[in-house]
């Protein structure tokens, strides 16, 4: 199982809504598919990395209701431990997601609930558990202050740190030295660095570009190119891979990120770690849903060996 790996983020419920299209405002509009199902990115990270049999403590806000009920029996079944701080007063959040029926594509709005009262306060609680971790990572969706406070507190005690800047947001710019890894998609690439990001040259650019602001290293996800590892001591392109046919690729990232943690937990070499990360993500997007699509460790290795 290797060093162990903290997560802090968010849990939803993703409510996934299949359809032709978006309804136009004023619309009503009849969809094709409907599924409830656990959702959110540090929860879905979570769970990535406790299939593949990582040591996973997930630290997160929940209200009290029927999503609180579902967040806690994903994350047994997972074998993902929780430090939750229970939040009554607010309620566990839930994401729309649209599927466009033609393409697979998602279009997401996620309202956090209790996970958006995550504050820095909180992270002082769980200091001793972040300094414990050999992996932390954390995403954007719940307070950037909680995400700042525990990238710090993990960076003092030499734990490998990974932000995946997800959904994109204005930072500080004190986080970047704080990270060994930043792990954006295109789109977020393009605003963290205004590097509008169509090639992998455009995206060792912004890659560069990271590097001067003080990240220990780049991994930019590009879909079904693969991703990019860039240091200080060269780049490299690792490509995807298709494990079948696309079901649905939300997730996808959750699965890249938490499969990435769990391979350097178990001391994979950074490439190889990579490597691990694209399969996992490629085996999610055979599947429909999040979290319910994350691999398991015999999964990714019977992929990798194929
Ligand atoms: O990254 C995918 C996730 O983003 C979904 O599970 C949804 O909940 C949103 O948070
Ligand atoms: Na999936």
């Amino acid at each position: 199982s290797g060093k162990p790996v903290v997560i802090l983020g968010v849990f939803v419920a993703d409510t996934a809504y299949r359809a032709a299209r978006q309804p136009r405002m004023g619309e009503t509009l009849l969809g094709s598919g409907f599924k409830l199902g656990p959702g959110g990115k540090g929860s879905n990270q979570s769970v990535a990395a406790g299939r593949l049999g990582a040591d996973v403590t997930f630290i997160t806000r929940l209200g009290r209701d029927p999503f609180a009920d579902m967040a806690k029996a994903t994350w047994r079944d997972a074998g993902v431990k929780a430090a939750v701080i229970e939040t009554p007063e607010s309620y566990t959040g839930a994401a729309y997601i649209f599927v466009e029926e033609t393409t697979g594509n998602n279009a997401i709005i996620v309202s956090p609930g209790a996970a958006g009262l995550i504050s820095a306060d909180d992270i002082e609680d769980n200091a001793e558990l972040i300094r414990s971790a050999g992996v932390f990572v954390t995403q954007l969706e719940q307070p950037i202050p909680a995400a700042l406070r525990a990238l710090e507190i993990a960076r003092k005690a030499g734990v490998v740190t990974i932000l995946n800047p997800a959904p994109a947001a204005a930072l500080p710019e004190s986080v970047f030295g704080l990270c060994d890894y930043v792990t954006p998609n295109e789109t977020e690439t393009e605003e963290l660095t205004g590097i509008r990001v169509e090639s992998v040259e455009d995206a060792r650019r912004a890659a560069d570009a990271l590097l001067q602001r003080g990240v220990g290293a780049a991994l930019i996800t590009l879909g079904e190119r693969g991703a990019l590892l860039h240091t200080r001591n060269g780049s490299e392109m690792i490509p995807a891979y298709v494990a079948g046919p696309v079901a649905e690729t939300t997730g996808a990232g959750d699965a890249f990120n938490g499969g990435f943690a769990a391979a350097l937990s178990r001391g994979y070499e950074p490439v190889e770690a990579v490597r691990f990360a694209c399969a996992v993500a490629g085996i999610s997007v055979t599947r429909p849903g999040t979290a319910p699509s994350m691999p398991t460790l015999s999964e990714v290795e019977a992929l990798l060996a194929r």
